[in-house]
C-alpha cells in the first residue's frame, strides 16, 4: 500500500492505513491519506509523466492502491482542459479554460473518486459498498463495483432524473429512492451499512474518494505546463473536488512540481442551496444545515457537507470566495457553454459559467486573469429535470 498513514483533518490523531476506517474515532472528522512525498518525488517527475497512462492513475505514487492489478479502472481522468475563446469573449474575459469532466466513465468526475474508493474497498476486503447520491456518484459507484465484482447499494432522492436510476440499476446495483434530500438518503444508507456491514463510500466518510478527485488538481497543473491559473471555479455540493485539489497543490509543492502560487478557489453553489456561501459571507468556520434546499442542479443540493470546514478553509486560505447563482442563471450558463463552445454541460458546470459572469461583473475577477471553470459532468443525464426550465 502506498499510503503511509491517515491523518484526522481536525485533531492530531493519526491512523495506520490498511484498516477499514471511516471518520476519526475521536472527533468524527474526515481522514486524509498521507504519502512519503520525498520518495514519491523521485519518480513522479514532469519528464516521467510524458509517457504514462492517460488516466488519473498516471499519478500513482500519490494514490492509494500501489498494485496496478488491484486498481479498478475504466479509463477515468486525464480529461481535456479546453481553451474556450468564444466563451471567454462572451464573458468579457481573455483566458478561460474549461476542465471538461463529461467524458469520464459514467459521464462525470465522480468516476475519479469512486475508482479510488471502490478499489480500496476491495483491497480492504469489502464485499459490498454503498453511498447516498444525487445521481452521478451512484452510477459511478455501481460501475466500479461491477468492475470489481462487488455488490453495490445506492440511495437517492425520489425526484432524481430517471436515467440515473436506469443506468445505476443496469450496472447491477440495488437502488433505493428516499423521500427528501441526499442528507436523508445518507441517514438510511448509514443505518443499513451498519446493519449489513457494507463499506460506506459517502462523501468524505472514507478517505479515498478525495484522493481520486484530487487528481483534477494534478491534471490542471500538468496541462498548464506546471503552472496554476489565477482562479478556479468549482461547483460545490459536498466539496470533495475542491478539498482534493487544495490537498493536491500542497503535495505538488512539497514534491517540487509547482511553486507556492495558488489559484483563488471559488466555491459555486445554487441560490436555493448555498450553505457554504452563507457561511463564507458570515466568516464562519463551518456551515449550518441549509433549510429547504432546492435546485435543479442536483449535485449542488447538499444542505450540509461533512467537509464544510475544509471547503471554507481552502476558500479562505486561497483568497477566493463562494458565490451562488439562480436557476435562470444556471440555465443561461449551460446554454452559453453549449452555444459558444459546443459543450453540453451538466447544470453544475453551467453554474460555474454563470458564477464567472457574476464575478467578472463585480470586478472580483478581472479580464486579464486566467480562469479554469469546471464542468463536472455531461448534460445528457439531466434533460428530464432541466427541460422545463429551458
Ligand atoms: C455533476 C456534479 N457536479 C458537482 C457535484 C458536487 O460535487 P462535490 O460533492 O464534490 O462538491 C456533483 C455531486 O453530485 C455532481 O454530480
Amino acid at each position: 500500500m502506498s499510503v503511509l498513514r491517515l491523518d484526522c483533518t481536525k485533531c492530531d490523531r493519526t491512523y495506520a492505513p490498511g484498516a477499514v476506517l471511516n471518520l476519526c474515532t475521536t472527533c468524527d472528522a474526515p481522514l486524509f491519506a498521507r504519502y512519503d512525498l520525498e520518495r514519491a518525488a523521485k519518480t513522479l517527475r514532469r519528464e516521467a509523466l510524458a509517457t504514462r497512462d492517460r488516466s488519473m492513475w498516471r499519478y500513482h505514487e500519490v494514490l492509494p492502491v500501489a498494485d496496478p492489478a488491484q486498481r479498478l479502472s475504466l479509463g477515468e481522468g486525464w480529461t481535456p482542459l479546453l481553451a474556450t475563446p468564444r466563451l471567454a469573449a462572451r464573458l468579457g474575459m481573455k483566458q478561460v479554460w474549461v476542465k471538461d469532466e463529461s467524458g469520464n466513465p459514467t459521464g462525470s468526475f465522480k468516476a475519479r473518486g469512486l475508482s479510488a474508493a471502490v478499489s480500496m474497498a476491495k483491497v480492504l476486503g469489502a464485499k459490498a459498498v454503498c453511498l447516498p447520491s444525487a445521481g452521478n456518484a451512484g452510477s459511478a459507484l455501481a460501475a466500479y463495483a461491477a468492475r470489481g465484482g462487488l455488490e453495490a447499494h445506492v440511495f437517492v432522492p425520489r425526484d432524481i432524473a430517471s436515467l440515473f436510476l436506469l443506468e445505476t440499476r443496469a450496472y447491477g446495483a440495488h437502488v433505493e429512492t428516499v423521500d427528501g434530500l441526499i442528507t436523508d438518503a445518507g441517514k438510511v444508507c448509514a443505518g443499513l451499512a451498519r446493519e449489513h456491514g457494507w463499506y460506506e463510500c459517502a462523501t468524505l466518510k472514507e478517505p479515498y474518494r478525495v484522493e481520486g478527485k484530487k487528481t483534477m488538481g494534478y491534471e490542471v497543473a500538468e496541462q498548464l505546463g506546471w503552472t496554476l491559473p489565477d482562479v478556479i471555479l468549482y461547483p460545490t455540493g459536498g466539496g470533495t473536488g475542491l478539498i482534493g485539489m487544495w490537498k493536491a497543490f500542497e503535495e505538488m509543492e512539497a514534491m517540487g512540481l509547482i511553486d507556492s502560487k495558488r489559484p483563488r478557489m471559488v466555491a459555486v453553489q445554487a441560490e436555493g442551496c448555498a450553505p457554504i456561501v452563507k457561511a463564507h459571507e458570515e466568516g464562519r468556520p463551518d456551515a449550518p444545515m441549509w433549510q429547504g434546499a432546492t435546485t435543479h442542479a442536483h449535485g449542488l443540493r447538499v444542505p450540509k457537507a461533512l467537509g464544510d470546514f475544509l471547503i471554507l478553509r481552502a476558500v479562505k486560505e486561497s483568497g477566493g470566495t463562494a458565490v451562488c447563482v439562480t436557476e435562470a442563471e444556471i440555465v443561461q450558463g449551460t446554454k452559453d457553454l453549449a452555444s459558444a463552445e459546443g459543450l453540453f454541460a451538466a447544470p453544475e458546470g453551467g453554474a460555474c459559467v454563470a458564477a464567472l459572469r457574476k464575478l467578472h461583473a463585480s470586478g472580483q475577477v478581472t479580464p486579464e486573469e486566467s480562469v479554469v471553470v469546471f464542468n463536472t459532468g455531461t448534460g445528457f443525464k439531466y434533460v428530464e429535470n432541466m427541460a422545463p426550465l429551458w
